[in-house]
């Protein structure tokens, strides 16, 4: 498959990336864009590194966890060194932490990226030499999902509930419009966006998105970033099935490693059951599909979404469920040229180039490729590998690409997107 890509040297490109992007035991986004440490891209980084530089694998998520709280939770982005090139930056969050941090957190896919890295170092003979970070590590993912259990599935119903859009890593998916509304914008007060003066404005959330954003970010510094507060009152609750599927998922990898490292798994097991027995109130029988649902008002938001596909990678399996998600894939695949849009070519407020709302994101399709590939369904996994590996090898290493025609939107010389290249250049989806 990969034999029509000049492998080596975009293997190179890739390594280079990271190097560029690497400021000293964790990696930037991207240079201009996003100049700290985000959660779920330093995971998805280190899968890159895990392909070339062990140590420095480890490293990435090691340096994560030096921000974790007390209370087990795991920021969204660690503001190392200042940087006035984001907003909102530290004093706008004003969590008041060493190191400084926002108060929101991300898709929780560490765990499956430590079980992978772990699995790479046994398989070099280094297992025993690793054993002691995995054990470390352990301790501070079980901490981290143990935060979810607590604080971010108030109703006990096995899902995730996301208290601010950032935390969804789907920053403006139109499955955050309508419980966005509920969101009182009126004090937000001035405030001057960074990200479109790196960027395109058509390829970035709008002003009305922006402003629901930071009116969430000044009710959580109200609540002084108490995430019981937080959870009872915040006016956005959102079970999210991207994270939902994500966290289920981990938790079946932090159970493997609780096994492998001797650790006590009971925890884990009650959380895998209570996801397995609640997820399905995530199924819209209406539409057909997986999707998220707003905790306030009980309505799903009947979007089929790139995170819809995420049930493979969950290891959740019901042939009817199963078989209505794959007909889905069939017919997104006959309306665009790569996989997988961020949103159903066929709704009505599909963007190829609008973030979230239509681009191709690498790390989505490593997870959608992942799923499938373990759930058998072989054609699927090595098409979205296969698009992936096109979009990236024809445009360049960017954010997100248009399903369309496979321009590149967003920032360049992305680290996930080389991430992603490495750890799928050179072995098949699996
Ligand atoms: C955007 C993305 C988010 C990502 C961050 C840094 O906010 O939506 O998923 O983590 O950029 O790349």
């Amino acid at each position: 498959m990969t034999d029509q890509f000049d492998t080596d040297r975009l293997d190179g490109a890739a390594r280079d990336i990271l190097r560029c992007n690497d400021r000293g035991g964790y990696t930037v986004p991207n240079g201009r864009v996003y100049p700290f440490q985000w959660n779920w891209d330093s995971a998805f980084v280190a899968l890159g590194f895990a392909t070339f530089d062990r140590e420095r694998a480890w490293a990435e998520i090691e340096t994560l966890f030096r921000a974790q709280w007390d209370d087990g939770f795991l920021p969204h982005i660690v503001f190392w060194q200042e940087d006035e090139g984001y907003f909102p930056g530290p004093q706008v969050w004003g969590t008041d932490r060493e190191p400084v941090t926002s108060g929101i957190t991300q898709p929780p896919v560490a765990a499956t990226v430590v079980r992978r890295l772990w699995d790479g170092a046994v398989a070099a003979g280094e297992g025993e030499a690793f054993r002691p970070r995995a054990e470390a590590l352990f301790d501070k993912l079980f901490a981290w999902h143990r935060w979810f259990a607590d604080h971010r599935d108030p109703e006990q119903r096995g899902v995730v509930v996301a208290m601010h859009p950032w935390e969804t890593g789907r920053d403006n998916s139109p499955e955050w419009d309508a419980p966005g509304e509920s969101i009182d914008v009126s004090n937000v007060g001035e405030y001057t966006r960074r990200d479109t003066g790196h960027l395109n404005a058509k390829m970035r959330p709008t002003k009305l998105e922006y402003d629901r954003y930071l009116a969430l970010v000044q009710y959580g510094r109200a609540q002084g970033w108490d995430h019981a507060k937080i959870a009872t009152g915040n006016p956005f609750k959102v079970a999210d099935v991207g994270m939902s599927m994500i966290l289920l998922r981990a938790n079946r990898d932090l159970a493997d490693l609780a096994d492998i490292l001797g650790c006590d798994r009971s925890a884990i097991d009650v959380w895998i059951a209570r996801s397995e027995a609640g997820i399905g109130w995530l199924w819209d029988e209406v539409r057909g599909t997986w999707c998220s649902r707003d905790l306030l008002t009980g309505r799903h938001s009947g979007f089929v979404t790139s995170a819809s596909l995420l049930s493979f990678y969950a290891g959740l399996s019901n042939p009817r469920k199963d078989a209505a998600m794959l007909a889905h894939i069939e017919r997104i695949s006959a309306r665009v040229q790569f996989l997988m849009p961020s949103l159903d070519p066929d709704d009505p407020g599909f963007q190829m180039v609008r973030y979230w709302r239509g681009p191709v994101w690498a790390v989505v399709n490593w997870m959608i490729g992942t799923g499938l590939a373990e759930a058998g369904h072989r054609r699927w996994a090595e098409r979205v590998r296969g698009d992936t590996l096109a979009l990236i090898a024809r445009k360049g290493f960017y954010e997100a690409f248009s399903p369309i025609d496979g321009s590149g939107s967003g920032g360049d010389d992305f680290s996930w997107t080389a991430a992603i290249w490495l750890a799928w250049s050179t072995v098949p989806a699996s």
